[in-house]
């Protein structure tokens, strides 16, 4: 498991460097065939989106150990804040239905009936701690696949590197 180590007990000021590895393609064709096929799925998820107050359609396919996937898109409400993020709807979904079944990837793509989304979507913050509790859990990292509606795809290989210093239950 990777952490972003902070060292905690110097007792003079310094600053840190915090860093992690971007993978960058150039288009969709690039992914090797698993992670294709997977954010095609969040493609398909996507259409079912209901975000008729953003008009912004996100759509969200995890991968589990087991090879079952499942699909989340982001469900608005009149009321906003009750709304849900693709990724909680698909996390929580596999966390519902497979408990204890280790997540290996998210996709993640959005696309909006206002503009062309020409840059990867990324998860929010609270969709970030919200894959760190899972990743957390099941003690192995969740690969993030992150695309627009065209254009680049990018890949982290744990939301650790989404969220440095995430909170967590060790300060509990
Ligand atoms: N949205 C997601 O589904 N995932 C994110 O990570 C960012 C935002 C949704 C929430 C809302 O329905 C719309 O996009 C605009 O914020």
């Amino acid at each position: 498991m990777r952490y972003h180590r902070v060292s905690t007990n110097v007792v003079s000021m310094h600053k840190q460097n915090l860093s992690f590895e971007l993978t960058i393609f150039d288009d969709l064709e690039e992914l090797p065939q698993d992670d294709k096929k997977l954010l095609l799925k969040a493609v398909e998820a996507r259409k079912n989106a209901y975000a008729p107050y953003s008009q912004f359609q996100v759509g969200a396919a995890l991968v589990l150990e087991n090879g079952a996937v499942v699909i989340g898109n982001n469900q608005e409400n009149a009321c906003y804040p009750s709304g849900l993020c693709a990724e909680r709807v698909a996390i929580y979904h596999a966390g519902a239905t497979y408990p204890g079944e280790r997540i290996k990837t998210i996709a993640i793509t959005a696309t909006s009936k206002k503009y062309i989304v020409d840059r990867p979507a990324a998860p929010c913050g609270n969709c970030r701690q919200s894959i760190s509790e899972y990743e957390l859990k099941q003690g192995a990292p969740i690969k993030i696949l992150m695309m627009g509606e065209t254009g680049k795809v990018l890949q982290c290989d744990s939301i650790a590197d989404l969220l440095p210093l995430a909170f967590n239950d060790s300060f509990l």
